[in-house]
């Protein structure tokens, strides 16, 4: 049983983890040093909310937030999955949507990082969750951190804050919810600052920072740091990060970490102290349990590490995103100042990664049905919803398919020896096949052909499929969705958000002001007499035309209560 468990657990340590393949060497023209700054980015987002808030007359205000975030969802992803939902329902498919697809506003964001043309999914979380633009491998740091520099990371000017932390400080409550380790690069760039995504849970002494008392694991930062530890509701996997690694899981696995600690306990422990209900949950029915009397604070983590790809979760032990986004919403929604909620699909990017595009739809269409969830459960008055991606894959949809073709399928025409190819390949990955003498072989005659696991075919042989550095779509509904369309920097949309719900250090919606407190109209009240008062007076007439005493009263009425208010 033991030696069982310990295969079992080198198994994970083995396959179940894709750190990102260290960044590039650079030698072209120098990059331009402002970049390294916070507020070059800041400047950057809020010189374009205040160019394009012209055309934006709307007057609702987004009393809560979520973000949707397809990790690796590329746009030949979104318009093969779509297919996929079409061809599921018995269509041709091409014609079919996805939830998010009908949402008002569609735009395009760029996703290089400060060092990097093609980004990892921590530099591109501190875009857009932070709103800041930083290094290959970063999280929550400016672009002065380069990776794993521990000491420059600590220094205060270097660390930037996220939109979970603006919302925070509005008085909203946070919930993050992802089918990966809740420590991973996406849900970490809400609340974690690390000179690099893989100090995730001081596992590897020799890896993690060395110096881990300034330089905290994200683990850490999650359960006893700010905005973290706050955050009333944590849904996910990644349980070994959260427990020594001689203590064994609820699912006989152990943990990971070297210092002995146990971040499960000390999570309950600090809501103990502060005197709030809570739970722990690691399995469906746990969580479903919690459905209607949820506690103030709900962690639930379901896997030791990442959640299994939907089709091969133990529907026993693991929920869906939608269930898990579900859970989240209801809790949050208790809160009348609103909320700010992150939700991810963590796993189409590891499957790009594996060339299994099956699952990568597969994966979509989860994410997809989570949207739905939430799109209709919260009003479109008072809810921004944004679906994005964090960067794109190099699956390509190529081919001359007809009309109705399986989008998993082989293209309707054959390459130049007359061999099949798929409607849906990659440039880079471990699908790559041995060619003989220059003749593809036929992957029809696969033996797992056809079968949702299979690996598709690659060009360029590389153990992992790489990221895209195209650009992603961003998809908005709920107020102020306009301000989302057009071309732009990725870390412009937690600014627009934060514009869009008044919350945060820049510039906000017309009417915040009207939302927030009732000053604004008395302003407004009081500015338009004493302006008539003004205008009549030097138009020409006497102050008797002005009938000054009576604008003099009723604005001085005004400020007052102004003042008092
Ligand atoms: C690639 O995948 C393998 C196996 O899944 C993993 O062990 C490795 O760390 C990955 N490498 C990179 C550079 O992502
Ligand atoms: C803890 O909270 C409960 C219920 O909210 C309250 O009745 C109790 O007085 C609190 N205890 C302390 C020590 O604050
Ligand atoms: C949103 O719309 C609903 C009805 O559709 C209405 O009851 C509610 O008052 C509206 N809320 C705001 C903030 O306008
Ligand atoms: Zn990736």
């Amino acid at each position: 049983m033991k030696s069982k468990v310990l295969f079992l657990s080198l198994l994970v340590v083995v396959v179940g983890d894709h750190p990102e393949p260290p960044a590039a060497l650079r030698n072209g023209p120098p990059i331009n040093p402002d970049e390294y700054s916070a507020n070059y980015w800041i400047n950057e987002a809020q010189t374009a909310i205040k160019k394009r808030s012209i055309r934006d007359h709307d007057v609702d205000v987004a009393r809560n937030l979520v973000i949707f975030l397809g990790d690796g969802m590329s746009l030949q992803t979104i318009a093969a999955a779509r297919i996929l939902k079409g061809q599921r329902d018995g269509k041709t498919g091409e014609e079919a949507e996805l939830y998010f697809e009908s949402f008002p506003a569609l735009g395009l964001v760029k996703t290089y990082c400060v060092n990097q043309q093609i980004p990892d999914s921590s530099c591109t979380a501190t875009a857009y969750l932070c709103g800041v633009k930083g290094n290959y491998g970063t999280l929550g740091v400016t672009a002065a951190v380069k990776k794993s520099d521990c000491k420059s990371s600590v220094v205060e000017g270097n660390r930037v804050q996220s939109i979970a932390d603006w919302a925070l400080a509005a008085g909203k409550d946070v919930g993050i919810v992802t089918t990966t380790r809740v420590t991973h690069a996406s849900p970490a760039g809400s609340y974690a600052k690390s000179a690099s995504r893989n100090w995730e849970a001081y596992a590897n002494r020799d890896v993690d920072s060395k110096d881990p008392v300034n330089c905290i694991d994200i683990a850490q930062q999650l359960v006893n740091s700010n905005p973290g530890k706050m955050f009333k509701v944590i849904l996910g996997g990644g349980r070994n990060g959260f427990l020594p690694k001689t203590t064994l899981d609820e699912e006989g696995i152990y943990g990971k970490r070297q210092d002995g600690r146990n971040l499960i306990e000390e999570w309950r422990q600090d809501k103990i102290d502060r005197n709030v209900s809570y739970a722990y949950v690691w399995n469906r029915n746990e969580l479903r349990s919690q459905f209607d009397t949820p506690p103030e604070y709900l962690l639930g983590l379901f896997e030791n590490s990442h959640m299994k790809f939907n089709v091969e979760a133990n529907q026993e032990t693991e929920p869906t995103l939608t269930e898990m986004a579900d859970i989240a919403i209801r809790m949050l929604s208790r809160n009348e100042k609103g909320f700010f909620l992150f939700v991810e699909g963590g796993r189409i990017d590891h499957a790009h990664h594996k060339n299994k595009a099956h699952i990568a739809l597969d994966e979509t269409l989860e994410f997809d049905k989570a949207v739905q969830m939430a799109g209709e459960k919260l009003p479109e008055n008072d809810t921004l919803i944004v679906v994005t991606a964090d960067h794109s894959h190099v699956m390509a949809f190529n081919g001359y398919s007809a009309r109705g073709s399986s989008i998993v399928g082989i293209s309707g025409q054959k390459d130049a020896n007359n061999i099949p190819y798929m409607t849906l390949s990659y440039t880079t990955g471990r699908g790559a096949r041995r060619q003989v003498s220059g003749v593809r072989t036929d992957i029809t005659k696969e033996a797992k052909f056809g079968q949702l696991m299979w690996t598709f075919h690659a060009e360029v042989p590389l153990k992992n499929e790489t990221h895209g550095g195209d650009d992603v779509a961003v998809f908005a509904r709920g107020p102020h969705y306009r301000m989302f369309a057009g071309l732009y920097e990725q870390s412009q949309i937690p600014h627009i958000m934060a514009y869009a719900s008044c919350i945060g250090p820049g510039l906000h919606a017309p009417g915040c002001n009207s939302a927030t407190s009732p000053r604004f109209p008395l302003l407004l009240a009081a500015g338009t007499a004493i302006s008539v008062c003004i205008h009549n007076f030097f138009g020409g007439r006497t102050i008797d035309d002005c009938n000054a005493s009576i604008f003099v009263r009723i604005t001085a009425v005004l400020i007052i209560i102004i003042i008092i208010l």
